[in-house]
């Protein structure tokens, strides 16, 4: 197990250009793999958990070729997969996991999907009940993986209304659908990310999103397409946080990915007082981007408006070390889907401010921190296998007076392999051990 030893800095600057994002860079393969022809992606995100996709879809005999962040998918069609020979493996990935289900639930064989310690406790029964209902027969470990789905069921289109605001969901009842016969709708109490809608859109394939309602019939064919991944939000978020607190910084993130459905750390930092200015906003292939320039910001806590959490909803632990430096109180509720991300995430952040000195009040769904100094920390922080806890303590450095040790950051690699590095080049001083 790895650990990061991170000393205080209080300068950060630079122009930095984070790595692609993870979610398009996931369904990047899976809709290139079904689609027909051959899809060009250039700007993949060369982490563990799109690579685990990657490498599921090769399994299924699918030529994927990758250099670098470039990958070209030979598309197999709808109906061109392969029965796998082993369990697929996805280790750390939810997102692998969720979206695949609907696929796999779709396919003329049987598989098996299995995970990390950490993918083996999440909760699958949210994708299996409404697969279930459009006539798949998935068996788990009490709705947790290992997974077997047995293939060949004929599956019938369903209108589902989600029980949580869940992007992952969303996109697993897409996917199916895409096999389903008749037309599949999907009802989401909150906007969620909508990568799997625009991009099913971007390979000629029809989604019609009304207000908060996406449908598609089954039966369709996917076209090839090209594909270039903007940077990922999610992990532009820590230099956003960072450059926020840092004593002194003037920091540029470029082409970041300013999808709508994605923005809720901005809004939220600009809400605490951050000083993000967005520039160069354009469009590529469906998706916005824009270049961010974050300066040293006296933020405030705030009370967070409820419509955001689901568009920052992997951005809360970095926006809890923002709010752990803000002036005054930050109060979080109705954000219960925290616990089950790839850790605990209020409960294990709780437990690293309170390492760091910082008084925070757990709630069931949510946190109450008090902003405050980071004192001597009083042991080392756990990150709990989650790669998000691992990044949000190192830039909490930028606050303290004293070394920061954080345990178990090898997970890092999942989303953001050259996490370190860059956040070295801006003047941070991470050492890994
Ligand atoms: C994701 C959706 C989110 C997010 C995850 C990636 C996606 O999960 O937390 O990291 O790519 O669809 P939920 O949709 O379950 O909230």
């Amino acid at each position: 197990m790895i650990k990061f030893v991170v000393q205080p800095v209080k300068h950060l600057s630079g122009v930095l250009k984070v790595p692609g994002d993870k979610s398009i860079s996931h369904r990047s393969i899976m809709l290139g793999s079904l689609a027909e022809g051959i899809t060009e992606v250039s700007g993949f995100l060369q982490g563990e958990d799109a690579l685990a996709t990657l490498e599921a879809f090769q399994k299924m005999g699918v030529k994927i070729q990758r250099n670098g962040d470039r990958v070209t998918i030979y598309g197999v069609g709808l109906h061109g997969l392969k029965q796998p020979n082993a369990p697929l493996n996805l280790g750390n990935s939810g997102t692998s996991m969720r979206l695949m289900l609907g696929i796999l639930a779709a396919q003329d064989f049987d598989s098996e999907l299995i995970g990390d310690v950490s993918l083996s406790k999440r909760p699958m029964g949210r994708v299996i009940d409404p697969l279930t209902k459009m006539g798949a027969v998935i068996e788990g470990n009490n709705g947790k993986p290992p997974l077997k789905v047995r293939g060949a069921q004929l599956l019938t289109a369903i209108h589902y209304d989600l029980p949580v605001a869940s992007a992952q969901v969303k996109s697993c009842v897409l996917l199916a659908g895409l096999y389903a016969k008749g037309e599949t709708c999907v009802n989401e109490p909150k906007t969620t990310r909508d990568h799997t809608e625009r991009m099913l859109n971007g390979f000629g394939y029809p989604v019609n999103t009304t207000n908060k309602k996406m449908c598609l019939t089954g039966g369709g064919a996917l076209t090839a397409t090209k594909i270039q991944v903007p940077s990922d939000i999610s992990s532009a978020a820590f230099f956003m946080v960072a450059a926020c607190i840092a004593p002194q910084a003037d920091i540029t993130l470029t082409g970041v990915n300013i999808n709508p459905t994605r923005t809720g750390v901005i809004d939220i930092l600009q809400l605490m007082g951050g000083n993000l200015v967005l520039s160069n906003e354009r469009e590529i292939g469906g998706e916005l981007l824009a270049d961010i320039r974050i300066q040293s910001s006296g933020l405030k806590g705030i009370n967070i408006p409820k419509h955001l959490i689901p568009l920052a909803i992997d951005e809360f632990p970095a926006i809890f070390i923002a709010a752990a430096c803000a002036q005054g109180e930050t109060i979080l509720t109705g954000a219960k889907e925290l616990r089950v991300k790839e850790s605990d995430r209020i409960q294990v952040m709780a437990d690293g401010l309170n390492i760091l000195g910082i008084a925070n009040e757990v709630l069931e769904d949510g946190i109450k921190i008090q902003g405050g100094t980071f004192l001597k920390p009083s042991g080392v922080i756990e990150s709990h296998h989650d790669h998000r806890i691992s990044m949000s303590f190192a830039i909490a450095s930028l606050r303290c007076e004293h070394t920061v040790e954080i345990n178990g950051v090898d997970n890092v690699k999942t989303s953001f392999p050259n996490f370190v590095e860059l956040a070295n080049s801006a003047g941070m001083r991470i050492t890994e051990v």
